[in-house]
């Protein structure tokens, strides 16, 4: 149900603000630059030297510009703080000294500071502009606007822009944002709402830095330009697992007032490692210039992406945290934030191509080192026998390696047993000096390595890209809300999740290693330091006793599912030993969910392809339905295992293409189907929940059946909707080999005090005429039922 609902809102998102067009071209003339918080900790560090090293690039190259610094200070203090910052920049490596002298002279010169808090302020930027283009007779080609200011003032300034400065038609207005860009989908969604009030999809560049660091940027053309050899191997068929991994050393000491709402999930994995993760596995757009191409790849990317939840991801944090929050956030000593400052989450997409393969997602502060990368990790077709230190026998991996760590420098390594790649650019080239260091387990010298002629910032990477109005090089309103829309319902379910503590550095030792099971993901050791003491509930072992004079099995919810599955098991395999086949009904509702999720992890163990899989009881709707029982059983557990179509048994609910119609005999049919496949109609397993009024399968107070009524399937009637069910019948179940009924949760306790106290049948608790006569019956119970 929930992936029904993910897929609507990305097909809404998809078909929201369509039409935006691509504006490559640009003409040449004025381009006026205001970088609003043109004084701030961004701007001073990288933004001038990106604008800089622009327009060093560009001198004589048609576009001549102005540069704004606007803030809130004065003119007279900001124009001392812009100088002071301008004073500073750094002289791109390949002017010569005096040439930069002389270009940054001019680029002094072409800068001033202004004011910009009022409306007015703003208006009066806008004629400042108009009669420089008048009194110099210039063209205008442009307006660009770098907002880099707190995010909740985006849409003022952006409303102030659209009434004041927005250019004739046929100049073009761009204005730059900076993340973060909401913290969930919802506020996304606000956010970006309101500033489509000021300005135009194609308005809006919002940079995620990421994308403009060499290697990033170079993902796709990689793919391109070794497509032949890629083709092959990159899919499912292949490649083992994939990892993105930004590990930081760093703590967030100082910056806690923005970290603490926001944490490492919506910091860094949603965003950044989202960008590589798309970029790596996305469908290669036929034109590399085509940024609405490359927009919508990356959409339908996000959209077969499977849905995650906490079961599919593991939070710590550094054990100084909760220290520094309460220190900056000057919060009690009792305070506790639970934000994480690690996580990793391991992913899957849903598709053909990549189906199964794991994708771990995984970042954190205070860890042992600084390093960033993205690998895919082949499958292995060698198996040597001697000769290991041949390059055939090592690991193969292509590895897009952002910087820092054992390497130091930007690169993309290819294993040398996989292929050599060609260059991605002219403006990259092939290291043939191999240090003596490993990267990523194998040694440099086993790597093809290509990296950047000339390191560039990424926001000198970028600037350019805004100039050019390169759209896919930035982060489109639709993306975003399509990787919000992922990332939100795991941060919900996490919302409450203690993260793990960890020491920090190397101290961390094997505490944040990952194991993964089926696709859940769990940390792998057991952590030193506990954060919630262990309370005496975890010295109740399972518990055995009886229940109305039946075997009853008693434990805390997670051992009881775990000891049923493991009873299923053995069952399963003495029927598959004695008969050859394994024959298990399965009720609908909500009582079997956790069994069903905890057998889809036994992949290998359960003997799926000897097992058929029937219903207990239906609803009146069809398969593919939210409501069906089938659909569920598809979702928790079908989908995860193998199991051989034709061991397949779901009721036939519809037939004639309508739902439950008496004369389409449609329990009649699978009856026939029961005597067919099972000897004696017994099945060998049947799973039952219990309803609060008593009812189990779908009979119910009002189901007028006898106990020993021949029919083994009939149509019945719920007292809630919806209404039509079929359902087996006491006498099918009765038959059953083993029957097991699932009682979970507070809410069942009145319930089981009502049942302890009947002795034999009352027709009101239908789940009394569960007797079976010739198989043994055991009641799972978990203590929140059994104690109330
Ligand atoms: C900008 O402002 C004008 C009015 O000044 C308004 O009509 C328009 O809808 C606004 N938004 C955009 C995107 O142009
Ligand atoms: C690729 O896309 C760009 C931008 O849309 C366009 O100008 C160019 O002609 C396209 N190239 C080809 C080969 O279609
Ligand atoms: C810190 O909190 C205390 C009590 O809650 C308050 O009196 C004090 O003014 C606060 N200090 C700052 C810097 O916010
Ligand atoms: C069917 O079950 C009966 C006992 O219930 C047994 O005697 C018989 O051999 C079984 N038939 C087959 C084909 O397994
Ligand atoms: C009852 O079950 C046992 C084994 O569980 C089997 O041997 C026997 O044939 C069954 N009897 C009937 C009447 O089904």
């Amino acid at each position: 149900m929930l992936r029904m609902r993910w897929e609507l809102l990305l097909l809404a998102i998809i078909y929201w603000q369509r039409g935006h067009t691509d504006i490559s071209e640009s003409k040449q003339g004025h381009v006026s630059v205001v970088i609003v918080g043109g004084t701030g900790d961004l701007a001073r560090k990288y933004l001038w030297q990106g604008f800089f090293q622009l327009y060093a690039d560009q001198v004589g190259k048609g576009h001549t510009f102005s540069f704004y610094a606007g803030a809130l200070s004065p003119d007279e203090k900001g124009t001392a703080m812009l100088f002071g910052i301008l004073k500073e920049l750094a002289c791109p490596p390949e002017l010569s000294a005096e040439r930069c002298a002389l270009v940054k002279e001019q680029f002094l010169h072409l800068s001033q500071y202004r004011q910009l808090k009022t409306l007015e302020d703003y208006e009066k930027l806008n004629q400042h502009i108009k009669q420089q283009m008048e009194q110099e007779g210039m063209v205008e080609a442009g307006r660009l606007f770098y907002l880099s200011v707190p995010a909740f003032t985006y849409a003022d300034i952006a409303e102030k822009i659209n009434s004041t400065c927005r250019p004739v038609a046929d100049v073009w207005l761009r204005v730059v944002l900076e993340k973060p860009f909401g913290h969930d989908f919802n506020s996304a969604q606000f956010l970006a709402k309101q500033l489509s009030g000021s300005l135009k999809e194609e308005e809006m560049y919002r940079i995620d830095h990421y994308l403009g660091k060499q290697v990033v940027s170079k993902v796709l053309s990689f793919r391109k330009e070794n497509k032949k050899l890629l083709d092959p191997i990159w899919n499912k068929h292949h490649i083992e697992r994939i990892e993105i991994v930004l590990k930081e050393t760093l703590d967030a000491k100082g910056r806690i007032q923005f970290y603490d709402q926001y944490g490492v999930i919506r910091d860094v994995l949603q965003n950044h490692l989202t960008e590589i993760m798309t970029l790596m596995l996305m469908n290669l757009p036929a034109n590399l210039s085509n940024s609405e191409e490359i927009l919508q790849n990356k959409l339908r990317f996000l959209a077969s992406l499977q849905e995650v939840d906490k079961s599919n991801a593991v939070v710590g944090q550094y054990q100084g945290y909760n220290g520094e929050v309460q220190e900056e956030l000057n919060k009690t000593k009792d305070y506790v934030s639970l934000t994480p400052t690690f996580a990793g989450v391991l992913i899957h997409v849903n598709n053909a191509q990549y189906d199964g393969i794991p994708i771990f997602m995984t970042s954190g502060k205070a860890l042992d080192e600084r390093v960033s990368y993205a690998r895919v990790i082949f499958k292995s077709d060698t198996f040597c026998v001697q000769d290991l230190d041949n390059v055939q026998c090592k690991a193969k991996q292509i590895v897009f390696y952002l910087g820092h760590g054992n390497l130091q420098y930007p690169a993309i390594l290819v294993s040398k047993n996989l292929f050599k790649p060609d260059l991605v650019g002219s403006d990259w080239k092939e290291v043939t000096e191999y240090k003596d260091v490993n990267v990523l387990g194998l040694p440099l010298s086993d790597y093809y390595i290509q990296s950047p002629v000339m390191p560039r910032d990424p926001y000198c990477e970028l600037i350019p890209q805004i100039l050019i109005g390169r759209k896919h090089s930035f982060i489109s309103t639709e993306g975003l809300l399509a990787s919000w829309a992922f990332w939100t319902p795991l941060l919900d379910s996490l919302a409450r999740v203690f993260p793990r503590l960890y020491p920090g550095g190397g101290a961390n030792g094997n505490l944040l290693n990952l194991q993964v099971r089926g696709h859940q993901v769990s940390f792998s050791h057991e952590a030193v330091v506990n954060i919630i003491n262990a309370g005496d509930e975890e010295n109740f072992q399972v518990m055995q006793g009886k229940f109305r004079s039946s075997d009853m099995v008693s434990a805390w919810t997670e051992e009881l599912v775990e000891r049923l599955a493991a009873d299923l098991l053995m069952a399963a395999e003495e029927a598959v030993r004695e008969d050859g086949q394994f024959h298990l009904a399965l009720s609908g509702g909500s009582s079997p969910v956790a069994l069903l999720r905890t057998l889809a992890l036994n992949l290998y163990t359960f003997p799926w392809h000897s097992t058929h899989i029937w219903q207990v009881d239906e609803r009146c709707v069809p398969h593919t339905g939210s409501g069906s029982n089938f659909r569920s059983v598809h979702d928790l557990l079908l989908q995860h295992i193998h199991i051989p179509y034709f061991n397949l048994h779901p009721m036939p609910v519809q037939l004639n293409q309508r739902l439950c119609v008496e004369e389409d005999g449609g329990p009649k049919l699978y009856e026939h189907e029961m005597k067919q496949f099972i000897n004696a109609s017994s099945f060998h397993y049947v799973l039952l929940g219990v309803g609060h009024d008593g009812h189990t399968a779908s009979l119910f107070e009002d189901t007028k059946l006898d106990v020993d009524d021949e029919r083994l399937v009939i149509l019945t009637e719920s007292p809630v909707k919806p209404h039509q069910r079929m359902s087996l019948t006491f006498t099918a179940i009765n038959r059953a080999r083993r029957v097991s009924v699932l009682i979970m949760g507070k809410g069942k306790h009145e319930l089981l005090t009502q049942l302890s106290r009947i002795k034999g049948e009352s027709t009101k608790y239908p789940i009394t005429k569960v007797q079976p006569k010739n198989g043994t019956l055991v009641w799972y119970i978990d203590y929140d039922a059994l104690l109330g």
